[in-house]
């Protein structure tokens, strides 16, 4: 089951946090990683401790509020590897504060990082999916992006348009056998969350019916699913991995 040997992904944001556990757990099944971020020393530590497994893995360094760097590490990943199969849009930002207090430009960073770079990237990955007639997109959205969140207009304007983005692409690239799922995490113990207090956490816990965050392996386990030949029959569809905080 979920074998993927032989396929060759390329992981954004696998620096740390949920993408270096998704780039764990694809390269587990066997799939070729190509880890991005903008942090090498980072993607460097990634890309060893998965080697050190036993598994096959690579890096390449992208900032994705850059559409040319964007595109030269898509084609970097195909000039090196051969091809590329799965494209997992796992990168992004925040930049939190009220409406009446967000500046232009904290909207704009978000915007052109989480959903303008995921678009960027599907967009330079589709010819060779279509050509081999193989690929996954994933992306990694969030339950604020189902149900909006005070704070975060920014943020969860980005992830409803990847929720968007992801259902348009899954029906233009369908007939080529190129399937684009979201996955919607709810809390996860990362990085992003860390700063949160432990009171702030145990209220959100009384809201979340598992009564815990998840975890990032809880979302890696989700994307070698939608990675792999047995969700082959799953397309346009936003995963929610959130311990039932929403039932949408
Ligand atoms: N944690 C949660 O509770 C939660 C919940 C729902 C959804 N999510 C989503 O899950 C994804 C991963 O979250 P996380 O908690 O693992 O975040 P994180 O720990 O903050 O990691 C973010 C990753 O994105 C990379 N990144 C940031 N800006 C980038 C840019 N401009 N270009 C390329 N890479 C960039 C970072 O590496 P560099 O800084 O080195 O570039 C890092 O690898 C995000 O899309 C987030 O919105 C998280």
């Amino acid at each position: 089951m979920f074998d993927l040997i032989g396929k060759v992904a390329l992981v954004t944001g696998a620096s740390q946090g949920i993408g270096e556990a998704i780039a764990k757990g694809l390269a587990k099944q066997g799939a070729l990683v190509v880890c991005a971020a903008r942090t090498e020393a980072k993607l460097q530590s990634v890309v060893a401790a998965i080697q050190a497994d036993g598994g096959k893995a690579d890096h390449v360094v992208m900032d994705l509020a850059s559409s040319d760097s964007v595109r030269a590490a898509v084609a970097a990943v195909v000039e090196r590897h051969g091809a590329i199969h799965i494209l997992v849009n796992n990168a992004g930002i925040t930049r939190d504060k009220l409406l009446i207090q967000m500046k232009e430009e904290d909207f704009s960073v978000v915007i052109d990082t989480n959903l303008k770079g995921a678009w960027t990237a599907i967009q330079a990955s589709t010819k060779p999916m279509m050509k081999q007639r193989w690929g996954r997109i994933i992306n990694i959205a969030s339950v604020v992006g189902q149900m909006g969140n005070a704070g975060q207009s920014n943020y969860v304007a980005a992830k409803a348009g990847l929720i968007g983005l992801t259902k348009s692409v899954a029906r233009e690239l369908a007939s080529r056998n190129v399937t684009a799922n979201a996955i919607a995490p709810g809390y996860i113990e990362t990085e992003m969350t860390s700063g949160l207090s432990d009171e702030v956490k145990a209220e959100f816990n009384k809201t979340i019916p598992l009564g815990r965050m998840g975890t990032p392996g809880d979302i890696a386990a989700a994307v070698v699913f939608l990675a792999s030949d047995e969700a082959a029959y799953v397309t346009g569809q936003v995963l929610s991995v959130n311990g039932g905080m929403l039932m949408p």
